[in-house]
């Protein structure tokens, strides 16, 4: 099997002591971090923002893998690079303009995803993949983390796929919500390079054992 990259969720951890989760994520074998962002407005729940992101940064030198879920993103991509993301990722449907904010994101020297919901047709990425380094398919509903994975969005990693393997060779596929032991190789095998996983990792009373699971090796 391919190497399938692991991002834990940290929207799942404990907010009041999420400098220690984000600290230990290397120790327990975690490829990414994943950083959800939500502004209440483009989903209905709330997060948290740059400094929050800033001062994650000063735990851990890993890659972070910030997934903004906000109105207009590109009024605040160029903040969330300075504040330390690695890779920036907003959703297509919350931005008119998205190759001006891909644009801003690039030029400060970030990488760039888009992100679709499980509603918005994956075709919908093709104007803008040339651009992309991520591709993030979300297999729930933005907004809250420990949803029931939805039926069909394998599919939807497929069409990914075959967009990216046409027209975007640099970009790596990311599939988001409700991804767990039992689904992990599946997506995996339908074309996911990078995994997101909230409650399989958090929920979990060995964490680290949790990302081999995902990551389909054996304990
Ligand atoms: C949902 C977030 C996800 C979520 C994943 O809006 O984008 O990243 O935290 O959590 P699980 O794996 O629990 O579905
Ligand atoms: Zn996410």
């Amino acid at each position: 099997m391919k190497n399938t990259l692991i991002a834990p969720s940290i929207l799942s951890g404990n907010f009041a002591s999420l400098g220690n989760d984000t600290a230990n994520m290397k120790d327990i074998g975690a490829d990414w971090i994943h950083v959800d962002v939500m502004d209440g407005v483009f989903v209905p729940n709330l997060t948290f923002g740059f400094k929050m992101i800033s001062d994650l940064r000063a735990m851990s030198d890993m890659f972070f893998d910030v997934h903004l879920m906000i109105t207009e993103p590109k009024r605040y991509v160029e903040r969330f690079v300075k504040s330390g993301a690695d890779l920036v990722s907003f959703h297509i449907e919350a931005e008119n303009d998205v190759d001006g904010a891909l644009d801003i994101i690039k030029r400060s020297g970030c990488k760039c995803g888009l992100a679709i919901n499980p509603d918005t047709d994956v075709a919908a990425i093709k104007p803008y993949s040339a651009k992309l380094d991520l591709i993030l398919i979300m297999s729930v509903f933005p907004g809250f983390g420990g949803q029931k994975f939805i039926d069909g969005s394998l599919e939807r990693v497929m069409q990914a796929k075959k967009i990216r393997d046409e027209y975007a060779p640099q970009a790596l596929i990311e599939i988001d919500g409700g991804i767990n032991a039992d689904n992990a190789a599946s997506a995996a095998m339908a074309g996911a390079d990078v995994l997101v996983a909230g409650n399989a990792v958090f929920g979990a009373s060995d964490r680290a054992k949790a990302v081999r699971m995902l990551r389909g090796e054996q304990m």
